[in-house]
């Protein structure tokens, strides 16, 4: 047995792998190279890596089957034990405790194993090397969460959906420039919101459909084995698609990460653009949302406040994840091929960004929930900026007015109103509006009522509200159907 090194306390590392290491670092340059207090949340995976491992080995013939059986009992207990008590269970509850026990959740459960079962658990890293094993469990990690964070991500649509419903006929100006441009209604931006949504969910599967098609198992340090492992075995048996092409990049590829990271931060980019626009309807200027007290925050000095604090602070955490994708493409670019230390910085900035937008959505939808919507401002703020200026030129182009003309008829009419000190187009007599253009007949003022304006626009994606409450229910529809990572 290795005599304890110098640095600190005895760890499983030590015993595990000095290999031709003779030194003994010292305990601050070991926590600075260990992972544990990141890398502890791979344990079930890892367990089933090695489960699948070990059979796989007692199957070819390369251990003995009383040996994998001890490992699988084994590993069976510790993940039993996990699901019960939490990591505790393995040595893990005070974590991050001043001395770190093992450089990794590799060294920790492979120490645990031997120190349990003597040479049946040194037998188990045959054919593997924690290259290969880490690019399985981190894999295997997202196969678990990936499909929580769809879930999560449907749950929030639902919510906007339902909102969408509701509010399908609450009129209010929609914005480009942030300067009012045409009427359409709450219900229909709300939706609007879910459509991003319903996407990221799908960048989310289609991201899982490549983690799941290669299980890099058996790609060892970057070159394979000279032993004869069943590849075929140990992916299916993970949940893989087939074994890894090439092994030098199964234990080189992060781009699955990246992928991830990439998907976790376009949904951020959403939900911090619908934060944006809440934060701007909770103000006073606008008043089109009233956020509940429970969603809302006072201040420590102006007793009058009522911040939207948790739609600022979900706009901010965007930043985090942006981040997060920087890191990743940073770390990797310049990577020499295959394996290099840098790449056990990978799963900090994923996790963090996996553990951000799973609570950004729960706060966000939340938020939304309780959320109410001032029908009466939204309304109220269709008045005065000229919405209806558009539907006043296209009452001329369905009477034969050539476009760019009912533009400029529509457009004197503006200018008349401002310079009348009016504020809509419907306050201008008929006989002002037959000035411009003979074709104005009565039915115009009813034409140009914010609602009538939303009515008319019933093509297919325009905010009519019969024409919401169809999206809203094919959008229910995708909602409905699992997407099945594509095997
Ligand atoms: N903790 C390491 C990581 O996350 C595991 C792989 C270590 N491999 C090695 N050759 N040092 O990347």
């Amino acid at each position: 047995m290795e005599e304890k090194r110098s640095g600190g306390a005895p760890r499983a590392a030590d015993v595990l792998w000095a290999g031709r290491l003779k030194e003994k670092p010292d305990s601050a340059a070991f926590a600075f190279q260990a992972s544990l207090a990141v890398d502890r949340r791979l344990a079930l995976d890892d367990i089933a890596g090695s489960r699948a491992h070990a059979a796989m080995l007692a199957a070819r013939g390369i251990i003995p089957a009383e040996a994998a059986a001890a490992l699988d009992g084994e590993l069976e207990r510790l993940a039993a034990g996990i699901a019960a008590k939490g990591l505790a269970a393995i040595g893990l509850d005070a974590f991050p405790a001043a001395d770190v026990t093992a450089e990794d959740i590799h060294s920790l459960i492979e120490g645990l194993l031997t120190e349990k079962l003597g040479d049946a658990g040194r037998m188990l890293h045959a054919g593997r090397s924690r290259n290969d094993q880490v690019a399985v469990d981190f894999r295997l990690y997202l196969m678990r969460i990936i499909p929580r964070l769809r879930e999560e991500l449907s749950q929030t649509a639902a919510v906007l959906l339902d909102r969408a419903e509701e509010h399908a006929e609450t009129v209010m100006p929609g914005y480009t420039h942030l300067q009012r441009a045409q009427p359409v209604t709450a219900g229909f931006q709300l939706c609007a919101w879910a459509c991003a949504l319903i996407r990221d969910r799908e960048r989310f599967a289609d991201a899982l459909s490549r983690i799941t098609a290669e299980c890099p198992l058996g790609s060892g340090a970057l070159a394979g084995s000279t032993l004869d492992l069943d590849r075929e075995a140990t992916a299916r048996a993970l949940g893989f698609a087939a074994p890894g092409v090439n092994a030098m990049d199964s234990v080189a590829d992060r781009d699955f990460a990246l992928e991830t990271a990439a998907a976790v931060s376009i949904a951020m980019v959403h939900l911090s653009r619908f934060c944006e626009d809440i934060v701007l309807w909770a103000s006073e200027e606008f008043g089109f949302i009233v956020l509940s007290e429970a969603w809302s925050t006072g201040s420590s000095i102006m007793p009058q406040k009522k911040n939207p604090d948790f739609a600022e602070l979900i706009r901010g955490k965007a930043g985090r994840t942006t981040g997060n994708l920087v890191t990743l493409l940073t770390l990797l670019k310049g990577l020499p091929y295959a394996y290099d230390k840098d790449l056990q910085e990978d799963k900090e900035a994923l996790f963090d960004s996996l553990d951000t937008l799973d609570a950004c959505l729960r706060m966000f939808r939340g938020m939304i929930s309780a959320a109410a919507f001032n029908a009466e401002r939204m309304k109220a703020a269709c008045a005065g900026g000229f919405l209806e200026a558009t539907d006043a030129a296209e009452y001329l182009v369905r009477k034969g007015v050539p476009f760019r003309k009912a533009h400029e008829t529509a457009a004197g009419l503006v200018r008349d109103c401002i310079a009348a000190g009016q504020r809509s187009v419907g306050e201008r007599t008929l006989s002002q509006l037959k000035e411009k253009s003979p074709l104005f007949e009565d039915d115009i003022y009813a034409a140009l009522e914010p609602l009538a304006c939303v009515r008319a626009r019933k093509l297919g994606g325009g905010p009519a509200p019969e024409e919401v409450r169809r999206q809203a229910a094919r959008l229910r529809l995708l909602l409905r159907q699992a997407v099945k990572p594509a095997l």
